[in-house]
């Protein structure tokens, strides 16, 4: 969750070289930012602000930073509040570290190192990695092995960076939490981060370290990095890439936040996931798919991707008639789930790095089950531990609040069932189900040309009590999605329930404050109506989106969103789910809220 960047190398500008990757990795952590460097006069320095990144900039102003070495943190708080002192680095007179995890065993550290006299300054956990090296380093053990000793003691998921003056010299390593470093041969630069989108071009090849190898970077040195194992024995555990990444799709352009722009993205991602599974490089990957044979199907992943499993689900159900279950990666891993050969695990996921949905595939792969990813970033944790992966190709997610990587998964999904289903040999069911993403790509367009009509709804409502988003069948998972969405951008109470569950307790809450977010699609179409009749009938307000010209909604409706269903089929909850995310959007808007960095969020959760 919290971002990380160390560097090591010629230049004197690595302070300004881990701020622009910290800059970068903000999204996924924002509750304080720190950076720990050497300066010319090999004096290690140290610089730590609660609050966003700015805040440390601001700290930083006018301050000497020419430094060879530099390690960065932006922190998402687990152990101890929102302050400086908890702010990462921490740091004694021999080191300096930077974590991402948990150490779950850090209050017995720590009472065993404050019985040998360590004093501690923060509440952290981290802080106990820390003097439990700077402990065996006392006892004139060497860096790599005090590190080693030191590590092999630690309970729980982590990542650290560790930062030695005495050499200026950056180690790392880690236990099921993201860590890549990356090397740029020509210039002599060795880097590491906690994602890959942060040593975007500095870097030409990427390794991902494995978990418990010690990571040496010696930037300027022949090898500018070392791999370790706990031994001290030198590996070669971990995996090597080219770094293709781009930076400049993270620039927000005309819109004023990220999350409005990937929401425009979409019809154009839409529109190429098709070409790219058709007739590019998707092909090899969705045909060894299609040889799949599962006895029963669990989607596992958190938040907005187990939602979008429930709309993969239903086409797996519907169309493919396999045996599908969500499974909320939270919970899956804690159960004894029965798990037999010929099941298939579906792991869904943005960033690739949610520590339980990692834990949930592991789980698979330990029963023996084939385990398949549905994934945006490439080369991410999840990528490299299933046994085959499906690419969503969404580009760079900035905004905490998923939403192009929503639609992107559920899509891909539907072109995993589409190819389970036999569909990639018929040349017919696929030009048919290009025109489908291509007519729901033209649809959103036009919804985005009209957002007008959503940003007035959102200005008349986004002050009220409550919200229940209420949907049946295929429009369930959107409901979900919907409330989802409102919570986490608007801060407001909102709640996704199926239509026809309302009555059944949740009715009580309905009064003339309540805002009944009705997403009445095709399917199901009176029913769901009537649960709308039943709120209506208790003064709650409702919103309806549903079909352009039905007047008997409409006269139902205090707002009607109208939309063109006609020739999308299957697709039409992701159509309905856009206006759900405008709707999040101007609401937060108008609440004025931090759209893209909402607060107590990060974009990846990496800790469980
Ligand atoms: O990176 P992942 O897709 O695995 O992340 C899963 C959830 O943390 C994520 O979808 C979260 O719910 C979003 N903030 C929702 O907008």
């Amino acid at each position: 969750m919290c971002g990380i960047v160390g560097y090591f190398g010629p230049s004197q500008n690595s302070v300004e070289i881990v701020l622009e990757g910290l800059k970068r990795l903000e999204y996924r952590g924002y509750d304080s930012a720190g950076v720990s460097f050497i300066d010319e006069h090999n004096v290690l320095q140290n610089y730590k602000k609660a609050g966003k990144l700015d805040n440390l900039k601001i700290e930083l102003k006018g301050k000497n930073l020419i430094a060879r070495a530099c390690i960065g943190h932006t922190r998402w708080a687990t152990h101890g509040g929102v302050t400086d002192e908890n702010a990462h680095p921490h740091h004694n007179d021999i080191l300096s570290i930077i974590h991402n995890g948990i150490i779950e065993n850090a209050n017995d550290l720590k009472k065993e190192l404050m019985s040998h006299g360590v004093k501690f300054k923060s509440e952290t956990d981290s802080e106990s990695f820390l003097e439990l090296v700077t402990f065996e380093l006392r006892k004139g053990k060497p860096i790599l092995e005090s590190i080693s000793d030191s590590f092999k003691r630690i309970r729980g998921n982590s990542a650290f960076v560790i930062l030695y003056p005495k050499t200026g010299e950056i180690f790392a390593i880690k236990r099921g939490a993201p860590l890549v470093c990356g090397i740029n041969d020509i210039t002599s630069e060795a880097l590491v981060s906690s994602d890959p989108y942060a040593l975007a071009g500095i870097v030409h090849k990427l390794y991902f370290p494995e978990d418990e190898v010690i990571v040496h970077l010696s930037g300027g040195n022949k090898n500018l990095v070392n791999f370790y194992e706990l031994d001290l024995t030198k590996t070669t555990r971990y995996l090597s890439k080219k770094q293709d990444m781009s930076v400049e799709v993270s620039e927000k352009g005309e819109y004023e936040h990220f999350m409005l722009k990937e929401i425009h993205e979409q019809p154009e991602l839409i529109r190429n996931l098709t070409q790219y599974y058709f007739a590019g490089e998707g092909r090899e990957a969705l045909e060894k798919v299609a040889l799949y044979k599962p006895n029963r199907i669990y989607l596992s992943a958190c938040g907005t991707a187990a939602y979008a499993g429930l709309v993969v689900r239903d086409y797996l159900e519907g169309i493919n008639r396999i045996p599908a279950n969500v499974e909320l990666a939270s919970e899956f891993r804690y159960r004894d789930p029965i798990l037999k050969t010929g099941d298939v695990g579906i792991f869904v996921s943005q960033s690739g790095e949610t520590a339980d949905t990692l834990a949930a595939q592991s789980l698979c792969k330990k029963a023996g089950v084939k385990t398949l990813s549905i994934v945006n970033v490439d080369g991410s944790t999840l990528f490299r531990d299933c046994d085959d992966n499906l690419l969503i190709r969404a580009g760079v997610e900035i905004g905490v609040a998923s939403t192009k990587a929503f639609t992107q998964q559920a899509l891909t999904g539907r072109l995993m069932s589409a190819a389970m289903a036999g569909d990639l040999k018929d040349e017919a069911k696929k030009v048919k189900l290009t025109g489908k993403f291509a007519l729901l790509a033209e649809r959103i367009d036009r919804l985005l040309v009209q957002s007008d009509i959503i940003k007035s709804v959102a200005e008349s409502i986004y002050n009220k009590k409550g919200f229940f988003y209420t949907g049946r069948g295929a429009y369930f998972p959107i409901a979900l999605e919907g409330a989802l969405k409102l919570k986490e951008i608007a801060y407001v109470h909102a709640e996704g329930y199926a239509a026809g569950e309302l009555k059944h307790g949740p009715i009580a809450l309905i009064d003339e404050e309540m805002v009944n977010i009705a997403l009445v699609g095709p399917e199901l179409f009176e029913k769901t109506v009537s649960n709308v009749q039943e709120i209506k009938a208790r003064k709650g307000i409702i919103v309806s989106i549903g079909p352009r010209n039905n007047e008997e909604l409409m006269d139902l409706s205090d707002y009607y969103i109208p939309l063109d269903f006609e020739g999308l089929e299957e697709l039409s909850p992701l159509y309905v789910n856009v206006v759900n995310q405008l709707l999040a959007y101007y609401m937060a808007k108008f609440k004025g809220t931090d759209i893209d960095k909402p607060r107590n969020l990060a974009k990846s959760v990496t800790v469980e």
